[in-house]
């Protein structure tokens, strides 16, 4: 079989309109925009309107994807979306974006690994693209986490916020690929941390939706070691170095941990995409939200090596490095 790349055509990102300051939520609860801005590095989030769904905010980014490439919808035969706050338990939401696109082929579904889901999601996009079961993938990450949070829970409500992103992919044959694409992709997962990060609810357990429950230091402490991990197998896969990427977008979670594995890999800050400052953490949409300002701002270009890490609940945890 002739060897396939997963090339990236296009990215898009879509934030919805209203703003929630750090300011906006000390009148909330018993917090400060010093204590937020000093942990997390996060100034504001975006908070979906009543009646603005997941896959409203996924559609929108996947429509900015397919402008920024040029292609029509029609050329779309896989939608896959990560999202760990579905419009509805079933159907995926990503039939929702698939219908919205006017695309009646091929296939779309939900792929579920809160904050690691875009990686998963593009590893995962790679893997059917090379068999040749596709051609083109929108791989979208879109989130209304404002929806499962404990709005009285300083601890975990200024954290996290709403929005989406997506990249479409083609799949090339390697003598056309120039080079460029998905050149390798890690994904990880362990149980056992399994409740360091979790929603007390589902359809299965109580019938609820339930609200996002995090032991924050926990998670905190354990990041920076597993994202560096799971890196340095992309490295040895390719035979790359921190030396040789040219942009670090990992998860957009907390300033500190981006930094702190920044360091730890020994990639120049000036190499590091960061946006949770003005959207907070918005787990499978944070990836391709920053790469789409990276983007738009000029910064990554065709041919550039760009490395994209991820980890959160379960414990799961991934990496992929690909050339724009
Ligand atoms: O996407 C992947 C999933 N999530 C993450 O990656 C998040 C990982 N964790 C973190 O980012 C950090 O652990 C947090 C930002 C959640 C917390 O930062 P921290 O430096 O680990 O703080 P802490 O949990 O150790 O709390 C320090 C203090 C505590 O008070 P005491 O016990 O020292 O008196 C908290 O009660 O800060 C207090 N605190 C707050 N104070 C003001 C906790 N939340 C707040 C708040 N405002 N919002």
């Amino acid at each position: 079989m002739k060897e396939i790349r997963s090339v990236v055509l296009g990215c898009g990102s879509y934030l919805p309109e209203r703003v929630l300051t750090n300011h906006d939520l000390a009148k909330m609860v018993d917090t400060s925009d010093e204590w937020i801005v000093q942990r997390t590095g996060i100034h504001e989030r975006r908070i979906a309107a009543p009646g603005e769904l997941t896959s409203d905010l996924g559609l929108k980014a996947a429509q900015a994807a397919l402008a920024d490439a040029g292609r029509d919808a029609s050329e779309v035969d896989l939608v896959l979306m990560a999202t760990s706050t579905p419009d509805q338990t079933f159907p995926a939401s990503a039939v929702s974006v698939q219908a919205g696109l006017g695309i009646q082929h091929g296939a779309a579904f939900d792929l579920q690994a809160v904050c690691s889901g875009f990686i998963y999601a593009l590893a995962t996009a790679d893997g059917l693209l090379k068999s040749g079961a596709f051609k083109r993938a929108l791989v979208i990450g879109a989130e209304t986490f404002s929806r499962i949070l404990d709005w009285t829970d300083r601890t975990t409500c200024v954290l996290f916020g709403d929005g989406a992103g997506a990249v479409l992919l083609e799949a090339r044959p390697i003598e056309l690929a120039e080079d460029r694409g998905i050149l390798t992709a890690h994904l990880r997962s362990d149980g056992r941390y399994k409740s360091k990060l979790y929603v007390d609810g589902g359809p299965s357990s109580t019938g609820t939706v339930g609200h996002l429950r995090m032991e924050g230091r926990e998670v905190f402490r354990h990041a920076v070691g597993m994202v560096t991990d799971v890196v340095q197998d992309a490295f040895a896969a390719t035979g790359y170095t921190a030396e040789d990427i040219d942009w670090f977008v990992p998860h957009q979670a907390n300033k500190r941990i981006i930094d702190s594995s920044a360091h730890k890999l020994g990639i120049d800050p000036a190499k590091v995409v960061t946006t949770v400052g003005m959207h907070g953490n918005t787990s499978a949409a944070s990836i391709p939200l920053a790469l789409a300002t990276a983007r738009a701002d000029g910064r990554i270009k065709v041919g550039d090596l760009v490395l994209l890490e991820a980890m959160g609940g379960g414990f799961t945890w991934g990496a992929v490095l690909l050339r724009w």
